[in-house]
């Protein structure tokens, strides 16, 4: 739990000295992170399937968050040898359900962006992202407003997504 705790205090004290990302021009790169009880993991692309990846959400001692970047409101992924960008795709949520969140080349969803506390939005929303496990590694869903037993797992956490710098 020290430790925990520890860690948190770090991450904080870096997100706070990170410049304004809001002013940055279009195309200029962060890093998301999570807050929360899992404040400061990172977000990382896995392959799904063909031109699909789910976003894991792993241990900041050994993974670090792909680059991030807004074109538009659309937000997308700097992923190291993918021959085209990458952007987030927000799923369908049944009312109450949560659905996992991907990443596929092209333009996907557009509506996010970062509010005064550089935490992404979808839809003027920071609200409504959690990270669930899946084969015991966390992914990320959607879902404002779920329902505790409509989650996958007893364990899933509700995050926010924090931008910071690289
Ligand atoms: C932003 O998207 C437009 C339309 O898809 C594209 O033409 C442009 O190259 C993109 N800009 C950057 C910086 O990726």
């Amino acid at each position: 739990m020290y430790g925990l705790i520890a860690t948190a205090l770090a991450f904080a004290g870096i997100s706070t000295a990170a410049p304004t990302l809001q002013t940055r021009q279009v195309g200029s790169e962060f890093r998301l992170r999570a807050t929360g009880t899992l404040a400061g993991w990172a977000l990382i692309n896995a392959h799904s399937d063909a031109g699909r990846n789910v976003i894991q959400i792993q241990r900041p001692s050994v993974y670090q968050s792909d680059p991030s970047y807004f074109n538009g409101t659309y937000l997308f992924f700097d992923l190291e040898g993918a021959p085209v960008p990458y952007s987030v795709q927000m799923p369908e949520v049944p009312a109450g359900y949560v659905a996992q969140v991907t990443s596929q080349p092209g333009d996907h969803t557009p509506g996010f962006g970062l509010n005064a506390e550089q935490l992404l939005t979808w839809n003027s929303n920071a609200e409504g992202f959690w990270a669930c496990p899946v084969n015991d590694v966390f992914e990320l869903f959607y879902g404002p407003n779920a329902v505790p037993a409509n989650l996958p797992s007893t364990k899933c956490l509700e995050i926010q997504l924090q931008a910071g710098g690289l």
